[in-house]
């Protein structure tokens, strides 16, 4: 249940009554320069930034995070402006700030809102002790591409799974109360499309129908929104035409007039001025007035608004009250953070950077978003006390900055716990821990050193192969067009799986891999993305099995790249396949069917499945699901209903487990994807302990924007699945009938 910002209208009347005084005392360029925002620039920021604060010509910095600079820039502002208006200092803490959480993508993994809402908790306690008010977070485009390097910082490819962990790090971030010490204004972003980037190129151009545009990519930010998130960023790419910060579709028409949305949005960095590089400007005075005029209210580096606003309003370009209009947006945020009353850090306020709770917080998060993947003769998980020896083999074994993964601008690698560290503190003391990095990163293609990596897999108990991608290759600009493991891993892999001994593989990436030619050759795959700083005691752990994996993906593993953009949520087509109407490039006849047999929506060579469905993860409890029930096979529009199913844990050990709903609407006035996530609970079971499991739904819960774009739940017939991932079949049905 998203919360709304604990304002009384009593006090948002005094808040815009503040707004619309500061407005009167203002002149034209103080108002344009709260719309400016400016990076700090590295070091001498204050040196730097000094008049125009002065001035009154900056509304927001950037990039700086030390606390007594930052407490001098806001003292110029308070204090040495004329109307003593506070900074907003910004900066990207995504997944953590010094204690490093798993990227985002691992994070939406665990299926854990409670525990996404702690990580942003954690990181924007960390980061206010550097003065930070403002993180650039959360990321909630939607994306199905793991090309993309961006992937990493998303919550995935579904929008029901994106929206719960988008709000739960919107309220992580912003707390209940945004004027409380530790509390800081989250963003979401990129506003919109931006995870449609074609090819998964980043900055690319999108192709995005409105009705998809509604029913996919905005969904989340309409979460955001009602869960109160106070500000938004434009993204980077062109939308039907018209990139994103000069949208008015977007940013006037569905923000302002439909969702009535009443924070602010920043452009991306520099967008503003890249609306000429795109062609729907020609110079930054036009691009300032496209940007100011769709209804974007800050910039973000550039200067095209402080150097062409003032301009554009004496020329009648600009009218003064679109500006008011902007200008009011921001500073309503500046009181509801209570900037004005608290506008200095004093670090000793918070807790300690990397506290107990923080690394707490961080391994929890490491251990509930790790996915296993494959677990073949149950090889995981390993026995401690029948092993003697461990071959622990890769560049990601030992790798304290490249595990904390991408936008870690602040992370402290010194914190970082291996797991090649882990594990030998967790077993060190009864077996022999070999280790041999075998890469000197993930990218190298030099093999000099896999015979020594063959020779100690052979002579251990078992291989444990650290796998993956460095930290650089996701990312922002960090797109890959070939998802195998990079370098010669796959080689590597082969080498180690010669020497005859159990092979597990621990894969630490930014994005789903490909992993068709290294899935064989394994006997388990624990998928860690990039699990942050305390990733090596969380695998520990589950290798172990001190506890055991519980992650469910989050996005689907395609088996090759030719299948993207696959997806669990597509539509059904005119001709879907199924096992029987798909043939194999090599049973191929010579000539073409004569029949329509096998004309259905396939690849030769991949079929139609992906690797691994949105939703898979193993567990070592052995989970069976029956007993699904819907509380009414009638339900009126309006109403709200139960959709059940128990669940026994078959297995011997205790161990949570993600319990998943997914519905279809068989027949709309829009084509209906052929299965939505609807809902999901974390819940825990001992070996041989039944649960029912409910899930309440209301049949708002299943609307759609149709031809017209209006959202509304059509009645008719619905099946609803519940089960442990997206492939699910235990099904029940039900109807949706007119309330009239
Ligand atoms: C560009 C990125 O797209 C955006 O997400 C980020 O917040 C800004 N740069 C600021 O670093």
């Amino acid at each position: 249940m998203p919360i709304a910002i604990p304002v009384s209208p009593a006090e948002e009347d005094a808040i815009q009554q503040q707004v619309e005084t500061l407005l009167g005392q203002m002149t034209l360029a103080e108002k344009v320069g709260q719309m400016n925002q400016v990076d700090s620039g590295g070091g001498h920021s204050v040196d730097r930034h000094r008049h125009s604060i002065q001035a009154g010509q900056i509304g927001s910095v950037l990039n700086e995070v030390d606390v007594e600079v930052v407490n001098e820039l806001q003292r110029i502002a308070v204090h040495e402006s004329r109307l003593g208006i506070p900074l907003l200092i910004g900066r990207d803490v995504i997944h953590g700030f010094k204690t490093v959480m798993p990227i985002p993508l691992g994070q939406a993994a665990s299926w854990n809102p409670e525990l996404v809402c702690e990580c942003a908790k954690v990181a924007a306690r960390e980061a206010a002790t550097s003065g930070v008010n403002w993180t650039f977070a959360p990321m909630i485009d939607i994306t199905r591409d793991p090309r993309w390097g961006r992937i990493a910082e998303s919550l995935g490819e579904d929008i029901c799974l994106a929206s719960a962990l988008g709000v739960a790090m919107v309220e992580g971030f912003q707390g209940d109360d945004l004027t409380s010490t530790g509390s800081i204004a989250a963003c979401a972003k990129h506003f919109a499309g931006y995870g449609a980037a074609e090819s998964g190129r980043d900055y690319a151009t999108t192709n995005i129908s409105e009705n998809e545009l509604r029913n996919v990519h905005l969904r989340p930010f309409k979460a955001a929104i009602d869960a109160g998130v106070q500000t938004l960023m434009t993204s980077f790419s062109d939308l039907d035409g018209v990139p994103a910060t000069g949208n008015a579709f977007l940013l006037r028409q569905v923000l302002r007039e439909e969702w009535r949305f009443d924070g602010f949005v920043v452009s991306d960095w520099d967008s503003v001025r890249q609306l000429a590089i795109h062609g729907l400007t020609t110079d930054d005075a036009d691009s300032a007035l496209a940007a100011v005029t769709a209804g974007v209210d800050m910039e973000m580096a550039g200067g095209a608004y402080l150097h062409h606003l003032p301009r554009l309003v004496e020329q009648g370009l600009v009218d003064q009250a679109v500006i008011d209009e902007l200008v009011a947006d921001i500073l309503r945020v500046k009181i509801r953070l209570g900037l004005f009353e608290n506008p200095f850090t004093n670090p000793s306020d918070l807790p300690e950077i990397a506290d107990d709770h923080a690394l707490a917080t961080a391994r929890q998060a490491a251990l509930q978003s790790a996915v296993l993947l494959k677990n073949d003769h149950h090889t995981l998980p390993l026995s401690a006390r029948q092993l003697t020896s461990v071959a622990v083999i890769g560049p990601m074994a030992d790798a304290p900055y490249e595990q904390l993964g991408t936008w870690i601008f602040d992370g402290d690698t010194q914190l970082s716990v291996t797991p090649l560290q882990a594990i030998r503190d967790m077993v060190g003391g009864h077996v022999d821990v070999r280790h041999v990095p075998a890469m000197e990163t993930s990218r190298s293609r030099r093999s000099d050193a896999f015979d020594e990596a063959a020779e100690i897999a052979g002579a251990s108990d078992v291989a444990i192969l650290f796998l993956g991608e460095e930290s650089i290759l996701s990312g922002e600009a960090h797109s890959r067009a070939d998802i195998n493991l990079p370098g010669d891993q796959a080689e590597l892999v082969r080498r180690v799986r010669e020497a005859g001994k159990p092979v597990v593989a621990v894969i630490m990436a930014g994005r789903p891999l490909t992993l068709t030619n290294i899935v064989d050759q394994v006997d388990a795959i624990l998928y860690a993305w990039h699990p942050g700083t305390m990733g090596g005691p969380a695998i520990a752990d589950l290798l172990f099995g001190v506890e055991s994996p519980s992650g469910k993906l989050p996005v689907t593993f395609p088996r090759m790249v030719g299948q993207i953009p696959i997806y669990y949520n597509q539509k059904n087509t005119g001709k879907p396949p199924s096992p029987e109407t798909i043939v194999h490039i090599d049973d191929l006849g010579v000539r073409a069917a004569q029949t329509s047999h096998g004309l259905t929506a396939f690849h030769l060579d991949a079929g139609y499945k992906p690797l691994f469905a949105f939703g898979h993860g193993l567990s070592y409890a052995d989970f069976v699901y029956h007993s699904i029930t819907t509380s009414s096979a009638a339900i009126r529009l309006g109403d709200t209903f139960q959709v059940s199913a128990e669940l026994t844990n078959m297995g011997a050990v205790e161990a949570d487990e993600i319990v998943q709903l997914y519905v279809r609407d068989l027949v709309g006035s829009v084509t209906r994807p052929v299965k939505e996530l609807k809902g999901f609970k974390r819940v825990r079971l001992v070996p041989g302990e039944t649960l029912r499991v409910d899930f309440d739904l209301h049949t708002d819960d299943l609307a759609f924007y149709g031809r017209d774009m209006q959202l509304a739940t059509e009645p008719g017939v619905f099946h609803v699945w519940i089960g442990g991932s997206s492939e699910t079949e235990l099904r029940s049905e039900f109807h949706i009938v007119d309330g009239n």
